[in-house]
């Protein structure tokens, strides 16, 4: 457990990972029914990037910074618009200084009715992220692994909702671990919306489970190819050691407007975010293996 989110916050691989949740919470907010969030590896719920560990590795200035100063094409706005509206709303000031994770992107955007359900193992990230929610009766804090906690949380009360599945890649098995979760978690919820983060570090194990994950669902379960998106992004050369370079989600039962909005938002935020000539990104619906990773640039 020596992993701090506090290093990585607001980096690439966030704005990536947390658009999509914001993307996925609005469309939900869409229906009056109310929804449940269950979030397995919940962090601290917000970052200060003014804070120790964020000037020693201000990843965020890559990351969040660059969307935030960039000059936004009318035509991306709507898709960005409920993630930097958390974004916004938390630095009211001219500097930024707060960074949401992802609960507080889910208590931000979620309604009145909406529930949240947090895990965090790390004792302490539990008790900060405790504390910070403690007036908030829509959130509920487990001290707890949360892919032991999974299986007793889906299908909610509400039946409507999303899990976010965020590890912090110390294992080595983690993917496998991963892997376990979302099928047993799938196999009672197959209507929820679930967001799976991954590196692009260990290619063979990421394809690994992208293409399991595709193949159980697709074969096993008969869900439709369409209800499968992944969207990846990697900023410089994709190399196994040394600092993350490239990241992204496989979403199951995706809003229907995600892949169409994610099409022309990559190449845009790809460009970006780019720290060199290598960088790139992917996005596709139905994943197999001869999904190829498309150097756009
Ligand atoms: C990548 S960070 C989460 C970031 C957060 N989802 C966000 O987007 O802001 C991973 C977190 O998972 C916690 N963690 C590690 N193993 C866990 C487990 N088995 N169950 C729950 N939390 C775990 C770590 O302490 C860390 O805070």
């Amino acid at each position: 457990m020596n992993y701090r989110h506090a290093f990585h916050a607001g980096n690439f691989a966030d704005v990536l990972k947390h658009l999509v949740l914001a993307q996925c919470l609005e469309h939900l907010g869409d229906k009056p029914k109310p929804y449940r969030v269950i979030d397995t590896h919940a962090g601290v719920g917000a970052y200060d990037l003014t804070g120790d560990e964020a000037r020693r590795s201000p990843e965020w200035m890559h990351g969040i910074d660059r969307l935030l100063k960039a000059d936004i094409p009318q035509d991306l706005r709507e898709s960005l618009d409920p993630y930097l509206h958390v974004v916004r709303a938390m630095n009211s000031g001219e500097s930024l200084t707060s960074y949401p994770g992802s609960p507080e992107i889910a208590a931000r955007l979620a309604r009145a009715e909406d529930r949240i359900h947090l895990c965090e193992l790390h004792k302490d990230d539990s008790v900060t992220l405790d504390k910070r929610y403690a007036r908030d009766a829509r959130v509920k804090v487990q001290a707890m692994d949360g892919y032991r906690a999974l299986p007793g949380l889906v299908p909610p009360r509400e039946k409507r909702g999303l899990v976010m599945i965020d590890p912090p890649f110390e294992h080595r098995d983690e993917m496998a671990f991963m892997a376990q979760a979302a099928k047993s978690a799938l196999e009672r919820w197959p209507t929820g919306t679930f967001i799976f983060w991954r590196p692009l570090k260990d290619l063979w194990a990421q394809e690994r489970f992208d293409v399991g994950l595709a193949e159980w669902l697709i074969a096993d379960q008969g869900l439709e190819g369409e209800k499968l998106l992944r969207a990846d992004m990697w900023v410089r050369e994709l190399k196994e050691d040394g600092p993350l370079a490239g990241a992204g989600v496989v979403v199951v039962n995706p809003p229907f407007k995600l892949e169409e909005r994610l099409l022309k938002l990559l190449p845009w935020l790809t460009e970006l975010l780019a720290q060199d000539e290598d960088a790139g990104w992917r996005l596709d619906g139905c994943i197999n293996d001869d999904s190829l990773m498309v150097d756009e640039f």
